[in-house]
């Protein structure tokens, strides 16, 4: 079996006794086919009995273990030791606490942020038998109602696209990626009857228009789960329950109808159509301090020369949705979330 030297760096920190976070080196021999999470807990056992890490099931399924590898978030039970290593000889391996929540101690964090926002937006069936009834009749989920839920049901919340976020590292009461993920798991169950409330808590200030769909949350998802698609099939769900009048949903719209109409953004009426008139009030500083340094938006934004092709593929985008909902179960209307990159495909 072959064998190597590896270093692990691993932050530290008791808020009750440190000032401040440091880092620990410890350097064992590992072999082939070991874990982070392996190698964490050797270091515990025979080096550094404090060093404190969360971990339960050892294969990928509670969620638990999630810390950041070498910079990025990742379950370190599923994670090899081999598979870290610099390809230049390289044999150091950083081992981080998940960011965006509290440090707790070591690799601990507080997931309490997560559960309480779990809470506020409702992240739960809730089914239309009374509950005096409940265990008495069997509520049948079909094959394709299942479906439509089967990806976002996958999500362990490990927190891993939590601490990836980018709009959470600007703004911690951000619903967050795996809220919205639970969010359009429970809308598109068949036995909830909480959509609508749901999809309003949601869609409030903080949440649902507030991602600025840097896809950051779905490429580092530990279970590989389209997070991008559920938060874009809430947004149009907002738009056909008419929960238009939001800033976010008309932020949108105005950029649809822009791209539409004349293939780029007619800045100058952005704010108005998104903030309205009052809330515009706000950027005329802004607006006066652009136009000083003369960089004022045009007034008059004519449309792009290929502007045909992007009605076409506005009409091509219009007829696929009308394919995709036409295909989805008829019982339930909804289209399962796909894969984020083809099956088998780079
Ligand atoms: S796409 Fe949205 S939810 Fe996902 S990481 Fe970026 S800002 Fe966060
Ligand atoms: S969506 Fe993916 S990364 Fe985010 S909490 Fe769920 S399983 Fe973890
Ligand atoms: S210990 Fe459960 S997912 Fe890693």
């Amino acid at each position: 079996m072959e064998r190597r030297e590896v270093s692990f760096r691993i932050y530290r920190y008791n808020p009750q006794v440190d000032r401040t976070p440091f880092y620990d080196n410890f350097r064992i021999a590992v072999e082939k086919g070991i874990t982070i999470l392996r190698a964490l807990n050797h270091i515990k056992e025979h080096l550094e009995p404090r060093l404190t890490f969360r971990a339960f099931c050892q294969a990928g399924i509670c969620g638990s273990c999630a810390v950041r590898i070498n910079g990025v978030s990742k379950l370190a039970c599923t994670t090899q030791v081999w598979d870290e290593l610099g390809g230049d000889g390289e044999h150091t391996i950083l081992i981080e606490p998940l960011n965006n929540l509290e440090v707790v101690r070591d690799l601990v964090v507080d997931i309490n942020p997560i559960m309480d926002k779990l809470k506020e937006n409702y992240s739960w069936v809730k089914p239309a038998i009374p509950q005096e009834k409940m265990g008495r009749k069997e509520h049948i989920v079909s094959d394709g109602e299942f479906e439509a839920i089967n990806a976002a049901s996958d999500c362990i919340l490990c927190g891993s696209c939590y601490s990836e976020c980018s709009m959470m590292e600007v703004n911690r009461s951000y619903i967050s990626p795996p809220v919205l993920v639970k969010a359009f798991r429970m809308n598109n169950d068949s036995r909830d009857t909480l959509a609508c409330e749901r999809l309003e808590r949601v869609s409030s200030d903080h949440g649902l228009w507030d991602c600025a769909h840097c896809h950051k949350c779905m490429e580092h998802c530990t279970k590989n789960i389209p997070i991008m698609d559920g938060i874009h099939r809430l947004r149009e769900e907002a738009f056909e329950r008419g929960m238009t009048d939001s800033e976010g949903a008309r932020h949108a719209q105005a950029f649809f109808d822009d791209i539409r109409d004349v293939g780029r953004l007619r800045e100058v009426t952005l704010p108005l159509r998104t903030k309205g008139m009052i809330g515009s009030l706000g950027m005329v500083p802004l607006a006066v301090k652009m136009g000083l340094k003369g960089r004022t938006p045009p007034l008059w934004v004519r449309p792009i020369p290929d502007i045909d092709r992007v009605s076409e593929i506005y009409s091509r985008l219009e007829a696929s949705r009308e394919d995709a909902a036409e295909a989805s179960n008829p019982s339930h209307g909804r289209t399962p979330l796909s894969p984020p990159y083809p099956v088998g495909g780079k």
